[in-house]
């Protein structure tokens, strides 16, 4: 969590369902609506699951207004919505709630289909991640869904830190993001709660998913307490055979090229060895760097080492490498998606060419809807030939 939290907080009005409108005319398009709250009522931080049969399913998170559960209606939880058609129609299918805290899911989910069993979890469950918090706690918590994302059942608890704040020396927890890798679910989030750091990342692994190893670094700067290194997502790159963190990486009040939260990656063989992987920031043309809550995924498309597509906070746009992840080679290309707080992306796996950028509200508040791009990466690239392979999503 870098930016603050009061802002985010704003009351509203009751959600109502979303406007039928016309389809788009091809797979392509942007700006398309998943959901439309009325006004004062803010989704953003969407994450997204494609689904074995191509369902995707998209989990978001809601602040202001009645959108809210229990006894006395005013419990967050996490809508979900499910496409079957690429991103075209969307249903809200259900809420993710919280079963164990009576606080809410409030902030911050993550999505996973499981394609190998784990924790006596079958393939084709769906987990679920995001941040319970209260006054008196934050905990990062773990759902299953056994039947595509329409019922939740409690999973178990990652980890906890203190109360939402985020000034250095509180100790909460923050952004979780899922990865099931060989025979272990990991779980990285932002981590206050070390004394030796305003902010970094770590991770957590369970064989089991009930019982939770230690934390583990991925980014924690040793001589810069300041540095609040924030909102971890990491990809595969096949061709490479590494793996890729994106994070934000505040420092103070520096600034790189006028981004105050710049972008920055590391390389490592293995998604649990970051901590001693190199770290490169995203610059483009020596001038310009974007700028907080960074994803990353990889494309087969766009020549031998396929392409690593970034987003950011900022920009509608998209940041590529075509160079294996080269810290000079990386460009900035037009998307026509507006920008949003926290985007997610997805490389379709039966049509890698096709990019979905999904994004809901900007950080400062701009009454932005969800909705939902789809590019074509031949156009966004070039005509090139994909290199074999799939999108690198374990
Ligand atoms: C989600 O929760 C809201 C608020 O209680 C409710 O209005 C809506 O019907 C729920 N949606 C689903 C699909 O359960
Ligand atoms: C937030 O954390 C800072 C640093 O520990 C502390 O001084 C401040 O009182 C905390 N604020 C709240 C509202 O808890
Ligand atoms: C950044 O913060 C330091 C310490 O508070 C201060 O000395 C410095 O002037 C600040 N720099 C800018 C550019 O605001
Ligand atoms: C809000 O943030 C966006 C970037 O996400 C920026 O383009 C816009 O100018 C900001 N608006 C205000 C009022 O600061
Ligand atoms: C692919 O990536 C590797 C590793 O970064 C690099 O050495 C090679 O030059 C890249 N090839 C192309 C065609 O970009």
């Amino acid at each position: 969590m870098g930016l603050s939290l009061k802002t985010l907080l704003v009351a509203g009005a009751a959600l109502v369902a979303a406007r039928p409108r016309p389809p788009p005319p091809s797979p392509f398009f942007v700006n398309h609506p998943i959901y439309t709250p009325p006004q004062g009522v803010r989704i953003m931080y969407p994450r997204v699951s494609e689904l074995r049969d191509g369902t995707l399913l998209v989990a978001a998170n809601v602040f202001g207004g009645d959108f809210f559960v229990g006894p006395d209606g005013n419990i967050p939880a996490f809508p979900v919505f499910e496409s079957k058609d690429g991103g075209v129609t969307w249903k809200w299918i259900s809420n993710i709630t919280d079963q164990v805290n009576g606080w809410g899911m409030n902030a911050q989910p993550a999505l996973l289909e499981l394609r190998r069993p784990i924790g006596g979890y079958k393939p084709g469950t769906v987990l679920a991640s995001g941040n319970s918090w209260s006054a008196s706690g934050t905990r990062i918590e773990l759902y299953a869904s056994k039947d595509k994302g329409r019922s939740w059942e409690y999973v178990s608890r990652v980890t906890e830190g203190g109360r939402p704040n985020t000034t250095n020396g509180a100790d909460p927890v923050w952004e979780p993001f899922l990865l099931h890798y060989e025979d272990e679910l990991i779980v990285y989030y932002s981590d206050q709660r070390d004394p030796k750091h305003g902010q970094k990342l770590a991770h957590q692994r369970s064989k089991d998913l009930k019982t939770w190893g230690p934390a583990v670094n991925d980014v924690a700067y040793y001589d810069e307490y300041l540095a609040r290194p924030g909102m971890t997502v990491v990809a595969h790159i096949p061709p490479l055979k590494k793996w890729i963190v994106v994070y934000e990486r505040p420092i103070g009040n520096s600034s790189s090229h006028g981004a105050n939260y710049p972008v920055h990656y590391r390389l490592a063989d293995k998604p649990t060895e970051f901590d001693t992987g190199d770290e490169f920031p995203i610059v483009i043309d020596g001038n310009f760097a974007p700028n907080a809550s960074p994803y990353v995924v990889w494309t087969p498309w766009g020549g031998k080492n396929g392409t690593i597509v970034v987003s950011d906070a900022d920009n509608g746009d998209v940041f590529v490498n075509q160079r294996g992840a080269d810290p000079a080679a990386w460009k900035r290309v037009k998307t026509g998606q507006r920008d949003a707080y926290s985007r997610a992306l997805h490389v379709f796996e039966k049509h890698p060419e096709r990019l979905a950028i999904i994004g809901g509200d900007t950080f400062n508040g701009s009454d932005f809807e969800l909705t939902i791009g789809v590019l074509d990466l031949k156009k966004l690239l070039g005509e090139q030939k994909p290199r074999p392979g799939k999108p690198g999503r374990d």
